[in-house]
């Protein structure tokens, strides 16, 4: 069983992968990723080696490039993780987000159709539901849930999910879309949130928080992720969605002062900054689909996962100081000086 695992040299596809190999002996992984500012070979570091894995540098909206690896590797399964991901950049430039997120889907989907697939993944986003208000904690994102997108990356994303519906309704694509909540964990990329407060409180810089800090996101530790979407592509049902979150919802400011907590950092390091444009106030997912077909729960509680997440930044500072000492630096300056 060989599966093609794009956007693996990033957070969530690079822990995919790690969790592939470890828990199938009989899966080879293909990744294919573009190496955008976001890709990094430091996260595929440990599986260089492997004979079941193989790296492949190409972007995925690039089509002869990627049908020449379908025609070459033949891949049985293919997860799609490659995207822009961030909020923030997507507000500042939405070109890129269409042309990987939704035409970068379309090239994947034709090399499945030209050369045949068990199975075609989207790795998508509860971002495509828009938001939730702060006084119905009643409310949950299902899988009926309209769309209604609000920043340039949750309308790519949402774009996306339409496009494999669509191609699973008249191609008969075996498709099958999962959209998951916040992640967090190793390897995430520190223009996010958690990552970001946990760098910039181990260098005792400024933690800024958007807004009030009173925005929610519901978060799921990364691996959790991974074996929601191991399920999904050996036992989920085609031409499904299928939502994934752990029912952890907090406020942005708790969980920054969290990480100061853990760190003995003092919390005089929280700085107000101006919000975010469109700002979704609440995020909150029902997972009782994925629990009730396939038996998904998640397994780390956030007060574990936290704790497990920050001893990794202690253990790996080579790899996140490698990100903040280059491009980064740049992007840090536009995205919060003098905000
Ligand atoms: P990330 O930004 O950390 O990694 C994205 C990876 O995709 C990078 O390795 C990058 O080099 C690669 N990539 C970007 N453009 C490419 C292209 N054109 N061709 C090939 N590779 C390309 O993102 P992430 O946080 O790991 O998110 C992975 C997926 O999961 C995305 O589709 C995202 O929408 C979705 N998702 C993320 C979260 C989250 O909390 N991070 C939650 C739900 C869903
Ligand atoms: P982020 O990690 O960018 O994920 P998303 O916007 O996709 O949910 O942000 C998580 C929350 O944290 C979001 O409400 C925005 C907020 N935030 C800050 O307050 N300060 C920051 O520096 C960043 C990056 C995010």
């Amino acid at each position: 069983m060989k599966i093609l695992v794009t956007g693996g040299a990033g957070f969530i596809g690079g822990n995919f992968i790690h969790y592939m190999l470890k828990e199938h002996d009989d899966h080879d992984i293909l990744c294919v990723d573009k190496l955008t500012y976001a890709g990094n070979m430091e996260t595929l570091a440990p599986v260089m080696d492997d004979p079941r894995f193989k790296f492949i540098k190409a972007d995925i909206a690039d089509r002869d490039s990627i049908f020449k690896i379908f025609e070459s590797e033949k891949p049985h399964i293919v997860v799609n993780f490659a995207a822009e991901s961030h909020v923030d950049r997507s507000i500042e430039d939405p070109g890129i987000f269409l042309k990987t997120n939704i035409l970068g889907t379309q090239v994947m989907m034709d090399a499945c159709r030209q050369y045949g697939i068990m199975r075609y993944h989207q790795v998508s986003t509860d971002e495509v539901y828009g938001d939730l208000p702060l006084d119905r904690p009643d409310l949950f994102f299902t899988e009926n849930t309209p769309i209604h997108a609000s920043s340039p990356y949750s309308a790519s994303k949402a774009s996306a999910d339409l496009l494999v519906q669509a191609y699973y309704r008249t191609f008969d694509l075996p498709v099958t879309i999962s959209r998951c909540s916040n992640n967090y964990g190793p390897y995430h990329f520190p223009e996010k949130l958690i990552p970001l407060m946990i760098a910039n409180a181990l260098n005792d810089k400024p933690l800024p928080v958007y807004g009030k800090g009173e925005n929610v996101r519901d978060w799921l530790y990364v691996e959790d992720h991974c074996r929601a979407i191991d399920l999904i592509i050996h036992k989920g049902r085609v031409g499904e969605v299928y939502n994934i979150g752990g029912h952890n919802e907090m406020a942005n400011i708790d969980i920054v002062k969290m990480i100061c907590k853990e760190l003995g950092k003092p919390e005089s390091l929280i700085t107000y900054v101006t919000d975010r444009k469109g700002h979704d106030m609440r995020y909150a997912i029902d997972p009782t689909k994925i629990h009730n077909e396939l038996g998904w729960l998640p397994e780390t509680k956030f007060a574990d996962g936290i704790k497990k997440t920050i001893q990794w930044y202690l253990d790996n500072r080579a790899w996140w100081e490698n990100i903040i000492n280059g491009e980064y630096q740049y992007y840090y300056k536009r995205m919060y000086e003098g905000r």
